[in-house]
């Protein structure tokens, strides 16, 4: 499909719509193709998948595979190494309490000052619960990661690395290629959360050889509620969940999990979320991933302009493909997204749920623009317009 302005008419929420929405790196709105799979799905019949021997469970069961199978070749991973949970900080939550039983006092943990909170707060928890320590790769005046003193920290008694592969704040996307190497080096596992990431560039799990990759369908375009967790061996992870659907055998005092992903998706699977995500990954499919992010990097790079001709001063990557964020010296962030949104343009402002990566930078709070392949030259005019007009009503 050739990406013109007109791919907008996919997404009924803003066709024909005075809407602007800037903010798909909170979420993406969802084409037409994927609002009818969700609802093609319950009108032909909902199923509970491996738990009946009668169409409809059945039909469930192989639409599980058949997302699984896509999602597996989406990121060239096997369809065993595909766990679906509800969402990328359920993938990260699901490691880290794994990892609990791996870790004793003393040992570290790397991550980066670059995280959101979905890759923080799980890793604190076990701070008070192993007693390990948190070591952070700090972010430098350029928003990138300096790592000058990464192999050193991986020697310090490092059991696992964990880092954003692109910052939601900063839209900086980082070397993990080269992070993953001196870890691997250490025999440190890796994990890295691709919230942010995957509907951005491609990525190839194999290549990168991490050993856990987290992500979520409704970043790319699918219904919230459906994340992934890829695991290079499931078998290094305990389910965070227990219950139905998991077990191959149950006596009154013990029980006996089922190898492979199956084993760590206990209770009803979220089938509307299945077919919403099996759709938006043919969505995607649809499009080479570099055009859309060229795409986008024009819609990025006009942006920045209209933010800097007004006044403002961006904070995030020069680099970044689908993400802004801003401040100004006077302004709060949440005025100038309440000034946007009466123009009827959606950004989020506030700390984005990266407290310690706006802190490593100095601010508390700013604006953030990111796009999505339906967003047009003329919704960046309105928003520069829009933003013309923040001034005069906040001075
Ligand atoms: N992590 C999402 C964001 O950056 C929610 O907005």
């Amino acid at each position: 499909m050739n990406l013109t302005p007109n791919i907008k008419q996919h997404f009924p929420a803003l066709a024909n719509s005075d809407y602007v929405y800037l903010d798909s790196a909170s979420s993406c709105q969802s084409p037409i193709q994927v609002i009818n799979a969700i609802s093609e799905y319950l009108i032909q019949g909902h199923g509970n998948p491996h738990r009946g021997m009668y169409n409809f469970s059945e039909n469930a069961e192989n639409l599980l595979n058949e997302c699984r199978n896509k999602v597996a070749n989406f990121i060239n991973a096997s369809p065993e190494q595909i766990i679906f949970t509800k969402s990328t900080t359920e993938s990260l939550n699901l490691v880290a309490q794994s990892f609990r039983e791996k870790l004793n006092e003393g040992d570290t943990l790397i991550t980066s000052e670059m995280e959101h909170h979905a890759n923080l707060l799980p890793w604190q928890r076990l701070q008070n619960l192993c007693g390990v320590r948190l070591k952070y790769i700090p972010i430098n005046s350029a928003a990138e990661l300096d790592t000058s003193e990464l192999e050193s920290d991986l020697a310090d008694n490092c059991k696992l690395l964990t880092i954003c592969h692109a910052s939601n704040l900063l839209g900086t996307e980082n070397p993990v290629e080269d992070i993953i190497r001196l870890a691997q080096a250490r025999g440190v596992p890796v994990v890295i959360d691709g919230a942010q990431m995957v509907a951005h560039h491609k990525v190839d799990v194999k290549a990168l050889n991490c050993d856990y990759y987290a992500f979520s369908a409704h970043k790319m375009y699918g219904p919230a509620g459906i994340g992934v967790l890829y695991a290079k061996d499931p078998n290094t992870l305990s389910p965070l969940l227990l219950g139905g659907g998991i077990v191959s055998r149950v006596s009154k005092d013990k029980y006996s999990l089922l190898s492979g992903s199956q084993r760590f998706e206990a209770g009803t699977p979220n089938m509307l979320g299945v077919a919403g995500f099996s759709a938006a990954l043919d969505f995607v499919n649809q499009f080479q991933i570099a055009e859309l992010n060229s795409y986008n990097q024009e819609l990025i790079e006009t942006t920045r302009g209209a933010i800097e001709q007004n006044g403002f001063k961006i904070i995030s990557h020069p680099k970044s493909s689908n993400i802004v964020s801003f401040v100004h010296e006077t302004f709060h962030s949440h005025d100038i997204a309440t000034i946007l949104s009466a123009n009827n343009i959606a950004v989020r402002a506030g700390h984005h749920c990266a407290q310690p990566c706006l802190n490593a930078l100095g601010y508390k709070q700013c604006v953030r623009v990111s796009t999505g392949s339906y967003n047009s030259m003329s919704d960046i005019e309105r928003f520069s317009k829009a933003l013309s007009l923040v001034s005069e009503h906040l001075l």
